[in-house]
């Protein structure tokens, strides 16, 4: 099959829906113009998350990992009016850059950028209140995701969705002796949905210009 196909289907899906305006474009820029890793999800699977943060009418976002708030920005774009979405960046630089590109959108009312590691970061939110998250999108630290479920779990409602980014890693999921620990964690995650009766999960896998990976989409029951 010719190896380019996704990427192109990609594109030209990307082109159909006019998926990206100035602010996303310019987001992206920013992440190569920084030296940053290339790692924010694609145009389609941003498009993908809003539509699944309007399906459970979310109100309040909590998301691991920002890099340049790139899924920042199409996750707090679907929410209406009230909403908030609280992203966590272990990298100063990194939580810089997405700052920037969040004023540029007119959105800092909507979004807070929290520097930190997410774990503790997480930890020091559920001392000061008990607030219950509609959607939670884990996508860094593999290792801590079943850590970042647990959280999410504990802070959700009925019908709460908790997302987990790259759980399939170009089929490295499949190597069950794997000494890479993105992969341990990822595989990890998975079976733990597998098993876990609170939550009803779907696990897609993904190609496209972002290479061949997977997101775990689950609901609490
Ligand atoms: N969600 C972004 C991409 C995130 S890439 C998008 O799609 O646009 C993963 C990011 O997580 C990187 O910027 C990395 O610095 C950050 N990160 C890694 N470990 C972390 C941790 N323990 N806590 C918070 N952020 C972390
Ligand atoms: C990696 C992390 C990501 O969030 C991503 O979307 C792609 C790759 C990584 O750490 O390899
Ligand atoms: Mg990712």
């Amino acid at each position: 099959m010719n190896d380019h196909i996704f990427g192109k289907l990609d594109e030209y899906l990307t082109n159909l829906f006019s998926l990206e305006d100035d602010i996303l474009k310019q987001t992206e820029a920013s992440i190569r113009e920084n030296g940053m890793p290339e790692h924010s999800v694609s145009a389609n699977q941003g498009q993908f998350l809003y539509l699944l943060a309007k399906l459970c009418r979310a109100k309040r976002i909590i998301e691991v990992g920002t890099l340049g708030a790139y899924s920042t920005l199409w996750l707090a774009r679907a929410l209406d009016g009230n909403g908030q979405v609280t992203s966590i960046e272990i990298d100063p630089n990194f939580a810089q850059v997405a700052r920037k590109n969040i004023q540029l959108a007119g959105l800092e009312k909507t979004v807070e950028i929290i520097t930190g590691d997410a774990l503790e970061v997480l930890g020091q939110l559920s001392q000061k209140d008990k607030e219950i998250v509609d959607l939670f999108f884990m996508d860094a630290d593999k290792p801590n995701y079943i850590a970042y479920f647990d959280w999410a779990l504990r802070h959700s409602r009925k019908g709460t969705l908790i997302i987990a980014d790259n759980v399939i890693r170009e089929g490295k999921v499949l190597d069950e002796n794997s000494k890479d620990e993105k992969v341990r964690g990822v595989r990890a995650y998975n079976q733990m949905l597998a098993e876990n009766r609170k939550v009803t999960s779907s696990i897609l896998q993904q190609v496209g210009i972002k290479g061949y990976d997977g997101l775990a989409i689950s609901m609490v029951n």
